[in-house]
């Protein structure tokens, strides 16, 4: 093939341009003498189907401090940062080969439901045999949360949340999540979550091989204007695995994808649920699956490319064309495929998607009893003020029994009126040091300006008897006093 390449480039070289002529003689050689010894050599990471690169091309998802926290496994199970400058590593996935000579290509995740803490998960292979992958599975860091002014105390949530038992009591049943069926089944142990996989290093089980087939029939079926062999080809192909969804034995859905970790995303090529199982909520509950289990790998994207048909079920499932992976990242590394709509989908790592809508249920029944208990709390009647009766004249609001137990807060003042500008200017000077007899003089301006104003006739002096007999039956504190108040203010405390 090498010889048949350069033999055809020589010919063709005087048709070439010089840039290009210089490339396919000068370098392609060269190239393909690395080529040949990189296919040849036994160590050689061409024939690893796990190959990984890392280094020069960092996961353009992480942002930030989380790409510190990648933790990768090599073959021989020693844990790295991903900062590491090794120039690869291989993902180790098996340590303890089965007895059965099964390898690593099946990975059960189910009977029940995920543990919410993902940092101590370990899958067994499709024959419930122990084959730990904790290596694989990448610890969260625990994000400690920041303290919010008003939020509930955790105690009280603590207490909220022992009085819900029964979930099925919570909202109704108009309320039902769609993936609840399917979540219950799981549970129950009548439907099964595998990921399975060809290898070429590993032998593969018989029953994961029945059910490629059986995933590559369901593709077919439910996927008509793909050619049938393309989809075998893709199916059975060891970089692409597939999250199949089992019923009594049996191949019903599935959701074929390959990874790319250096690239920090998932391609989706395939989904599909088979016709009589359809609408059941199995889609979701199987994407929210594949979820789960490439935030266990530390991929955070998704990306597929969707035809017309497909385009709602994937809206449903969070994706959007409006793509949040960088284009370098993807371009050159999955195919375009003609009239398809390229989706994307940003997975958040805090959220266990198998349990999210469990979790929404029992927020939002946590919201509705503590609305409960505010109101229990606002019912309750206060006895009412007679601090008035004896004289006082004035309380802050905050002090008036069952107000602040609504929630009330005081509001930063506004200041409106030339009183209240005397007192926040009081208070200025107080916090700020000012100078007293250089607020004095301000204030005594004003308030002779304010004596002086055109519409301050009604506040010059007291109101006639005369004038309105019984004004001081309705006024109990005339001008008189306030306007002695405004002058005691201006002078209080200087
Ligand atoms: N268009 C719009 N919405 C769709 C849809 C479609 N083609 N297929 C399913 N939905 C909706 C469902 O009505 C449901 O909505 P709701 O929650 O508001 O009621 C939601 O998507 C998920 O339904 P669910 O029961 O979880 O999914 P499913 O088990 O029916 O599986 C598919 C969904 C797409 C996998 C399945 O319909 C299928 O295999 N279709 C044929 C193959 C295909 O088109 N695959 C996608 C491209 S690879």
């Amino acid at each position: 093939m090498r010889r048949q390449l350069l033999d055809k480039f020589r010919a063709e070289k005087d048709k070439m341009p010089p840039e290009k002529r210089t490339l396919v003689l000068t370098h392609f050689p060269r190239f393909l003498s690395m080529l040949e010894e990189e296919v040849y050599g036994a160590n050689s990471p061409i024939w690893d189907p796990e190959f990984r690169q890392v280094g020069s091309h960092s996961s353009p998802n992480v942002s930030g401090d989380r790409s510190k926290n990648f933790i990768f496994a090599d073959s021989s199970g020693v844990m790295s940062n991903g900062t590491s400058t090794r120039v690869f590593e291989k993902l180790s996935v098996s340590t303890s080969p089965l007895p059965s000579g099964d390898g690593f290509t099946t990975y059960n995740l189910s009977p029940g439901l995920l543990p919410v803490s993902r940092s101590s998960k370990s899958s067994s292979t499709a024959d419930g045999q122990g084959d730990k992958r904790s290596l694989e599975e990448v610890p969260i860091p625990e994000v400690k949360r920041k303290k919010i002014e008003g939020d509930i105390p955790e105690e009280t949530v603590a207490e909220i949340l022992k009085t819900i038992t029964d979930p099925k009591e919570m909202l109704g049943p108009e309320h039902a999540a769609r993936d609840e069926t399917a979540r219950a089944e799981e549970s129950r142990g009548v439907i099964e979550f595998h990921v399975v996989g060809n290898s070429l290093t590993r032998k593969v089980s018989k029953e994961s091989l029945i059910w490629l087939v059986g995933l590559q029939n369901v593709f077919s079926h439910q996927l008509p204007r793909m050619p049938k062999e393309y989809i075998t080809r893709l199916v059975f192909d060891p970089k692409h695995k597939t999250l199949a969804l089992i019923k009594d034995g049996r191949v019903i859905g599935g959701i074929c994808f390959r990874m790319f970790p250096t690239q920090g995303f998932s391609e989706i090529v395939f989904c599909a649920v088979t016709s009589n199982e359809q609408v059941k909520g199995y889609g979701t509950h199987l994407m929210n699956h594949l979820k789960d289990y490439h935030i266990r790998h530390n991929i955070i994207h998704f990306l597929t490319f969707a035809d017309e048909f497909a385009i709602g079920y994937f809206r449903k499932q969070g994706f959007s064309k409006d793509i949040k992976l960088p284009k370098a990242a993807y371009i050159g590394f999955i195919k375009d495929y003609e009239g398809a709509t390229l989706m994307g989908c940003e997975l958040n790592p805090r959220i266990v998607y198998t349990e999210f809508s469990c979790v929404i249920r029992k927020q939002k029944e946590i919201i509705k009893k503590l609305i409960e208990k505010q109101q229990e709390a606002m019912q309750k009647v206060y006895p009412g003020l007679t601090c008035f009766k004896d004289g006082v004249r004035e309380i802050p609001v905050e002090s008036i029994p069952g107000i602040k137990e609504t929630g009330w807060k005081p509001e930063k003042k506004n200041v409106s009126n030339s009183f209240e500008i005397c007192l926040s200017l009081h208070s200025v000077v107080k916090q700020e040091q000012l100078d007293p007899e250089q607020l004095y003089q301000t204030l005594k301006t004003i308030l002779t300006q304010i004596k002086s104003h055109n519409s301050s006739w009604p506040f010059q002096k007291p109101v006639e008897k005369s004038e309105a007999p019984d004004y001081y039956d309705h006024i109990k504190y005339p001008m008189e006093e306030l306007r002695g108040t405004v002058s005691d203010v201006c002078s209080l405390g200087l």
